[in-house]
């Protein structure tokens, strides 16, 4: 390949982040107008946290579905074969819910800590026939506020089937497009893990720190770093461009399947996408004697 190749080839996928990076700063300074000229309350800028995450739920709900019309690898199929009582970890305004198969899901729990994007996710989820079982929750990942909005929800309690906060009360959980904005992303994810049935699947698609020691390269990685000091996080909600969530997921616990495939490793927002999963529950050792027998 020749150098003008390169540069025709290369440079278009490493700098087409900018894109969503000056989008993202057009809802950042919008929020703020609105905020101060609209709505007359300038002293709300001081908390500057629900500011970025005002800005963040406006430009998801302005391009979300635009943004979700394409997703890498094979992330539709993964969602449609979703089945039993599944976990949506930040699902948004519910793009991705159109690909669950109303009819083998018995409960879908969404965490979403975005409030503003919750009128649009409970339509969604009614638009998809889920309505009666799909039971939003206003939280994070992270276990100080996911675990209580459970508890809330009384799926924690339903011991008498089997389930328990230690051995996993979700047949499936889904994570797309959300890890990376995720608080203490190694402890998250193990909580999580814990909170899969043995035998569970866990549904991945996130974008991850480029692998350029293997399959990517340095003029990737090096425009994630250049994108994040450019503000990536502070304007995307949180989202972080520089995360192994590969590792962390491959070092939650045991695992039956891990089976996570990169998509675009040489772009400056490279994903993994694929399913994982946890450990099946070693057989009771009377049951295995018994069906021996
Ligand atoms: C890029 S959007 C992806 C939405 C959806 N999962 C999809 O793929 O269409 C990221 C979502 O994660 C949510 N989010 C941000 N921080 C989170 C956290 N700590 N726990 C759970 N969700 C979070 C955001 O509010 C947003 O809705």
């Amino acid at each position: 390949m020749t150098f003008s190749q390169w540069v025709g080839d290369r440079i278009p996928t490493l700098l087409r982040p900018s894109i969503l990076l000056s989008i993202s700063l057009y809802h950042f300074i919008m929020t703020i107008v609105e905020i101060v000229f609209l709505e007359w309350r300038p002293w709300k800028l001081f908390d500057l946290t629900s500011v970025r995450f005002r800005s963040f739920a406006r430009l998801w709900k302005a391009n979300g579905e635009l943004m979700s019309a394409e997703m890498p690898g094979n992330t539709f199929q993964l969602l449609s074969e979703c089945k039993g009582v599944i976990l949506d970890i930040g699902p948004g305004s519910g793009e991705m819910l159109s690909h669950f198969n109303p009819n083998t899901i018995t409960a879908l729990y969404g965490a979403e800590p975005a409030q503003d994007l919750h009128p649009g996710l409970v339509k969604n989820a009614a638009k998809r026939g889920l309505k009666d079982r799909f039971h939003p929750l206003v939280c994070g990942a992270e276990p100080n506020t996911l675990i209580p909005a459970l508890n809330k929800s009384g799926i924690l309690k339903v011991t008498s089937r089997g389930g328990t906060a230690e051995n996993g009360v979700f047949d499936e959980i889904c994570c797309t497009r959300v890890l990376c904005s995720v608080p203490n992303p190694r402890q998250t994810i193990k909580s999580l893990y814990q909170l899969l049935k043995p035998g569970g699947r866990m549904v991945i698609c996130e974008h991850v720190a480029n692998p350029w020691r293997t399959e990517g390269t340095l003029a990737a990685r090096f425009m994630q770093l250049v994108y994040t000091l450019l503000g990536w996080p502070f304007f995307m909600g949180g989202c972080e461009l520089q995360r192994h969530t590969r590792e962390y997921l491959r070092d939650a616990g045991e695992w039956d399947q891990f089976d996570l495939k990169y998509y675009g490793p040489r772009d400056a927002v490279p994903f993994v996408v694929g399913e994982l999963i946890k450990k099946h529950a070693p057989m009771d050792k009377s049951y295995a004697e018994a069906i021996k027998k």
